[in-house]
């Protein structure tokens, strides 16, 4: 059984190709990256624009990869939410018109769970219960998934997501766009102590998160060393915040699976890419005796091959959609 997954949320046009639910056979990106950089975050018009003109060429290039053609493939997935509406329109559009076209099933993805999902690549069968952080650019949040496949949410952030606080703390940095990649590369040389920067609500007994007042006091500090003439060292700022953000994180994760009593956790999304998110869980799970599942850096940034992995899991338990599915740019997680 060979799955067509088709990504266009955001700012990446990407499709992949899973057979029989746990072999990758292509993951094909066009990213938008360069076109969105001059403004400094993603312009959901231009990208809705190239996903237009990128769609299709992905496609036949993730056949190519995976060695075959139209034909061979058993259902199209996509991304039906949570995005962008216009962007997700363009995937979804195409999408039907494929399988109308070739007589195929149609599979409505939510981006999140294919987040968590797609660790079933590198992994195999996710056996849950399992507790996940997924953490995005527009989401951070952390769920069980219980014995049954269902996702619970238990909580989230109550204001910036963890990519969007990455990502607005490294443009008052000056770094390029997107700046969760550009901060972990400058952190690496700077040290985590230079600054206390504040964990909120790290002891409040909930699992809630809240980045935005760690954003403005990195910002209040840049603004009180610049007017005291002191020299800002960039690396020193990258690292303690990043370390901040990380710590929350790591506490609230693995509080929640100790409470919950689950012994598998999962790291899923954009920031899952970060490196030292990566070594702190590492090293913290591996004391507790807890198994981690991280993907690959490819597989946690979006990709096609998470919606195709999850499509294949929907088409498994015969949960297909019509060709009316709808986007739902505000697609919950859990529900
Ligand atoms: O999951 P994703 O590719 O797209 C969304 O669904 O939002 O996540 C993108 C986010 C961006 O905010 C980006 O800055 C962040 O993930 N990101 C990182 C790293 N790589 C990507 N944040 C921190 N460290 C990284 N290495
Ligand atoms: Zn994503």
């Amino acid at each position: 059984m060979l799955v067509l997954g088709i990504e266009t949320s955001c700012d990446e046009t990407a499709v992949g190709i899973v057979e029989d639910r746990f072999h990758l056979r292509a993951n094909v990106i066009a990213s938008q990256v360069e076109l969105h950089a001059p403004y400094g975050g993603v312009v959901p018009e231009v990208a809705a624009r190239a996903h237009l003109d990128a769609l299709l060429p992905t496609v036949d290039t993730a056949l190519v990869q995976a060695g075959g053609g139209l034909t061979d493939i058993d259902a199209i997935a996509v991304t039906a939410g949570p995005g962008l509406v216009g962007a997700l329109l363009v995937g979804v559009s195409a999408a039907k018109g494929l399988a109308l076209a070739h007589d195929l099933p149609l599979l409505g993805v939510n981006h999140l769970r294919a987040h968590v999902e797609v660790a079933q690549l590198e992994h195999g069968e996710l056996a849950p219960p399992l507790v996940a952080l997924v953490v995005s650019g527009g989401h951070t949040s952390i769920v069980v998934m219980d014995d049954d496949g269902v996702f619970r949410e238990l909580g989230g952030t109550i204001d910036d997501a963890a990519g969007e606080a990455f990502d607005k703390i490294a443009r008052y940095l000056g770094l390029p766009f997107p700046g969760g990649p550009e901060i972990d590369r400058l952190a690496r040389e700077g040290d985590r102590e230079a600054f206390h920067f504040p964990r909120a609500l790290l002891n409040d007994g909930t699992y809630r998160l809240s980045l935005s007042g760690l954003k403005t006091a990195v910002i209040r500090e840049l603004r009180r060393l610049e007017a005291a003439g002191q020299e800002v060292v960039l690396a020193d700022v990258a690292a303690s915040f990043q370390e901040a953000i990380v710590d929350v994180q790591v506490v609230k994760t693995l509080r929640a699976a100790a409470e919950q009593g689950l012994d598998q956790v999962v790291l899923a999304g954009g920031v899952a890419a970060n490196s030292r998110l990566r070594e702190r869980f590492a090293a913290e799970t591996e004391a507790n005796g807890q198994r981690l599942l991280v993907p690959s850096i490819p597989l946690c940034t979006d990709n096609g091959a998470m919606v195709a992995a999850s499509g294949a899991n929907l088409l498994a338990v015969g949960r297909t959609s019509g060709l009316g599915l709808a986007v739902d740019p505000n697609l919950p997680l859990a529900g």
